[in-house]
């Protein structure tokens, strides 16, 4: 297949062309303002299976379906009366992604077979105008190959997935920067099963309890949590400022990956900091920027120092997690 087509996400003529190309099947990469995502009509079975496919993803991974309004979304699921619309209407449009019951509406491919469904309506004005525009709720996970760094900015999309994705619609940079939050209402009280741009301050504010998912809950509650995700080729391990093994031995290429400034740098091929003001919402706006930035270098390994885990920060610590398993053999899957 030829490299994907990129058109200027704001151009309405863009939007056209990209809600014809899913109409008939095609696969759409798109910003929101969590990470790009990997569009296909979430009707069709036939283009949901193409995403699976192009994305090398399990099928047994479930997609989320995103729509343009909290109406369309009761289509697609059974969600529960007073605790869903104060959901919605506190935080939709924005990244939080709500699984509930499914509806016939919805095939099995999409929620690999599970009688839940993930739905969220994503904030961002390009993806709203492709989902109106194309008549239809998305099946769109994030558009990387399963496992890898997701992508921020259109060109992450296109150096992992051009030849073979039909079109790349470039909004720019992601402003939230990690994926949204994954919440069970099918538990009561309601489970946090990703932690995500939608804080857990923020839904217990609303909710008041709610629990997160364990490990022993793993599967198949959320199939998709695998120890390792979001990995860099690169391996990354967390450690803290000052620790002996982060200091690069003789000849090793090591780059350091803080959160605010950090005190030493020397003997570091190159230092991304993620936000040199120290705010968790700058810091998870460039974390995956940044981790592909690294992994491009080629570099022996990368140091990261840790965020505080709260807020944001919960995210940001949960993606750097899964990223640095892949430095413990024992944690692969
Ligand atoms: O911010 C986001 O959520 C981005 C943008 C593109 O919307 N999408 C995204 O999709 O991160 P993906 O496929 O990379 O991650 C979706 C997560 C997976 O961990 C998947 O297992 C979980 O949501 N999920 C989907 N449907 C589910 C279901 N029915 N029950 C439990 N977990 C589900
Ligand atoms: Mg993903």
């Amino acid at each position: 297949m030829a490299n994907a087509k990129v058109l200027n996400g704001a151009d309405p003529d863009s939007i056209a062309e990209a809600a014809a190309v899913i109409r008939r099947g095609g696969l759409v990469a798109f910003p929101t303002e969590t990470v790009y995502g990997l569009g296909a009509e979430a009707c069709n079975p036939l283009a949901v299976a193409r995403v699976f496919e192009v994305k090398q993803r399990p099928r047994m991974d479930p997609i989320i379906v995103h729509v343009a309004d909290p109406e369309s979304a009761h289509r697609y699921g059974q969600f529960p009366a007073t605790i869903a619309q104060t959901l919605m209407e506190r935080f939709w449009p924005g990244p939080l992604t709500l699984v509930v019951p499914r509806t016939d509406l919805v095939p099995p491919i999409v929620t690999a077979g599970l009688d839940s469904v993930a739905i969220r309506m994503p904030a961002h004005p390009i993806a709203l105008d492709l989902i109106r525009t194309a008549g239809c709720a998305l099946a769109a996970p994030s558009a990387n190959l399963f496992g890898s760094v997701s992508p921020t900015e259109a060109a992450h999309v296109a150096s992992q997935l051009s030849d073979r994705i039909d079109l790349i619609l470039d909004g720019g940079r992601c402003p939230v920067g990690v994926e949204s939050t994954v919440l069970s209402l099918i538990d009561d009280p309601p489970r946090i099963l990703r932690a995500g741009g939608v804080t857990q301050e923020a839904l217990s504010s609303v909710l008041g309890r709610i629990e997160w998912l364990t490990e022993d809950q793993g599967r198949p509650q959320a199939p998709g949590q695998l120890s390792r995700h979001y990995a860099t080729r690169t391996p990354l391990e967390i450690m803290h400022e000052g620790d002996p093994k982060s200091a690069a031995g003789p000849g090793e290429r090591v780059g350091l990956l803080t959160f605010a400034a950090p005190q030493l740098t020397a003997g570091y091929e190159v230092v991304e900091v993620l936000s040199p003001k120290g705010d968790l919402r700058e810091a998870a706006a460039n974390l995956f920027a940044a981790l592909h930035r690294l992994d491009a270098m080629g570099l022996d390994r990368v140091v990261a120092y840790g965020v505080p885990e709260h807020g944001l920060g919960v995210a940001i610590m949960d993606r750097l997690r899964r990223c640095s398993t892949r430095t413990d053999p024992a944690a692969f899957e």
